[in-house]
This record gives C-alpha cells, structure tokens and sequence, in this order.
C-alpha cells in the first residue's frame, strides 16, 4: 500500500465573533458557567448569507496554496459537514465549481464531529489503491445555521469554521493507522429531529425548533469520555505505539473537560493536548481539521512527529488516527 500524507493545510474562520458576554445577552447563562463547564470563552459566526461551501472555498484555498497544488490537478474532493449548503447537491460539487477543479470526483460525508478523521480515512483508501493520485479532505460547518438561539444548553456550545488538507502519495510519515467506529443505538441523544425523510420541513417542525441541534449533554459526556479514550487506545495498538510515543494529541473540541478527562485516562499530560475550543467552540467536522492546521501554524506539530487526532460525535461515531508528520 502506498503511504498518504499532508501536502498542506489552511482554514478559514469567519470575522464575526460571537463572546460569552454577548451570549449572556440572549440567554440566561454567565461567561462564568460557559467558562468553567465547556472551556468556551467565544466562537467565530458565519455571516448571514454564508454558507458551508464559502468556508470551505477559503480553507480549501489555503490548503492548496500551502501545498503549492493547482485545483485543477485535484482527482477527489470530500467536504466532511452536516451543514451543506442545499440537502442536494454535495457541498463538495459545489466547491469544486468554486475551485476550478474539473476533474475531481465529489462527495459529501456525514460523520458529524469525526467527520474529518472519517475523511482523511476514505481519501487515504482512494490514494493507497491507486485510485486516485490526490485528495482534498475538508472540514466545513455552518453550525449556526441549526443552532437553537433560545436555547441555552446547546447554543452556548457551536461555531462555525473550515479547514482543509490536501492528500496524496508521500515517501515519508503520513497517515499510519486509522480507527473508525459508530453506535447506531444512541441516536436520540444528538441530533437535528426535523427536515429529513422521517420528520419533513413543514410549520409544525419549524414552529417546534425541529431543525436545530438537540444533545443530551449531560448523558453525552461520560460516552465521550470514554470512547475518545478507547478509540486512542485502539489505534495506537494498531499503529504498535504507545502514548509515550505521541508528541501532540489534536483531539475532537467538543468540551475541554472531556478533552482533559480523555488525556488523564491516556496518561498523556496536558502540554501534550492542543486546545482551540476557547477561541473556536465545537465546529463539529471542522473542529479536528483547524485544530490540527493551527497547530502547525504554531509550529506544536514537527517532521518527524507522531500526532494522534480523536474525535467523537452524532451517530454516536468515532473516530482515531495516527499521523507521522
Ligand atoms: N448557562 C447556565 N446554566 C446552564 C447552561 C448555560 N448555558 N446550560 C445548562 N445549564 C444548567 C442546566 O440547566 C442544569 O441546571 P439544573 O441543575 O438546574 O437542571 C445545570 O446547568 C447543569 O447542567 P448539565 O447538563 O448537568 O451540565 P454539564 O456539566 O453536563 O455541562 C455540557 C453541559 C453540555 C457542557 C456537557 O454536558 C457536555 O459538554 N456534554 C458533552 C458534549 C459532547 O460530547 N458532545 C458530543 C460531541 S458534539
């Protein structure tokens, strides 16, 4: 099988910015409460009229500059989201026609917040078989778009944002080991009940919040904790390493007590985890996919280290990787 890398990297966070104190405004909450159980200090708002493919458009951009690639070279486009621009067609037709990349092969792929590690994981499928030569993987979600601002146990919580990779064949490091994993039997305790086949847009879903994000935080919380802690542990097995070997964990931004619970079960000290969740909020598939480009930007992420990325989210779906940069 052939090794699949990263070309390069960019993201794309939009200007308007969203603090606790504005949110303590609009609904009965504090900066103190948002602060202490979620990590959340502010998240970056879509502008109205932007949509999944706009900020796809910019980080996918980056991405191919950094990689110095031509979009019209690309063979394979995912854009990992569960805030597409239409139900059809795939925001990733729609980028690709922004991009000018003709040639590529388009889907969308909804894993929710592992969106991107399921990502990174089919495209490096496509690459190693010699399907495809490349991949731009993206990370895309408009989360205000589903956002219930009424809602204070979920709208303190999302944000919106891009990031975006392109992949292709390496000779050194890439993608070493990949876990994915779902619990169809969880599916009451995260999601968006209205607009699908089962529950169709009319007044009524409109008028009852339907179409907005619903989570069961509080019975989410220790699921995450240890899944994202089993989903590492799995991987790593896989990959013959062990947590001593891992130099940055980029995990899944959702709360950064689950993300600190996740490390001290791993045994993985804190300067070992990078964090964006106080700037970004939870960005679902986008979270991870920032994470990780900031984290190189930052200069935490070197040739030669090993990353773990481990994400979770609606599905209930994991999902765990080992990178060699
Ligand atoms: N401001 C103030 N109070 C709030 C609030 C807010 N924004 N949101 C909820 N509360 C209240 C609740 O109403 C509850 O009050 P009560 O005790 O009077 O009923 C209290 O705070 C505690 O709520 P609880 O849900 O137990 O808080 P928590 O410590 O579990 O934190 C989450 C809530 C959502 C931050 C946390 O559960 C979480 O992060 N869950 C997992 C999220 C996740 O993993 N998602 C999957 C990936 S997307």
């Amino acid at each position: 099988m052939k090794k699949v890398g990263f070309l390069g990297v960019g993201e794309y966070l939009p200007e308007k910015i969203l603090t606790n104190q504005q949110l303590e405004k609009m609904v009965d909450t504090s900066d103190e409460w948002i602060t202490t159980r979620t990590g959340i200090k502010e998240r970056h708002l879509a502008a109205s009229g932007e949509a999944a493919s706009d900020l796809a458009f910019k980080a996918a951009q980056k991405a191919l500059a950094n990689a110095n690639f031509k979009p019209a070279d690309l063979e394979l486009i995912i854009v990992a989201t569960i805030t597409g621009d239409m139900p059809t067609p795939s925001t990733a037709a729609i980028l690709q026609n922004m991009l000018g990349a003709p040639k590529a092969a388009c889907f969308d792929l909804s894993a929710a917040c592992a969106g991107f590690v399921y990502g990174i994981s089919v495209a490096q499928q496509f690459i190693a078989s010699g399907t495809y030569k490349n991949a731009l993987v993206v990370g895309a979600e408009v989360l205000s778009s589903i956002t219930d601002w009424q809602d204070r146990n979920t709208c303190v919580l999302f944000g919106d944002g891009a990031g975006a990779v392109v992949l292709a064949e390496v000779k050194h490091g890439g993608i070493i080991s990949t876990y994915l994993g779902c619990d169809g039997s969880k599916v009451d305790i995260l999601n968006v009940p209205g607009g699908g086949s089962r529950n169709p847009a009319t007044h009524t879903t409109v008028d009852a919040h339907q179409h907005f994000l619903k989570m069961s935080g509080n019975e989410l919380f220790k699921i995450a904790v240890n899944t994202m802690t089993m989903a590492a542990q799995t991987v790593l097995k896989q990959a013959g390493l062990t947590f001593a070997d891992v130099d940055l964990i980029i995990p899944h931004q959702a709360n950064s007590r689950i993300i600190m619970a996740v490390a001290k079960k791993l045994g993985i000290p804190e300067e070992k985890v990078y964090l964006n969740i106080e700037r970004c909020g939870n960005m679902s598939s986008a979270s991870t996919v920032t994470a990780l480009v900031e984290a190189v930007a930052e200069g935490k992420v070197k040739r030669g280290d090993i990353i773990l990325l481990d994400a979770f989210g609606a599905g209930l779906v994991w999902g765990a990787c080992i990178i060699k940069w």
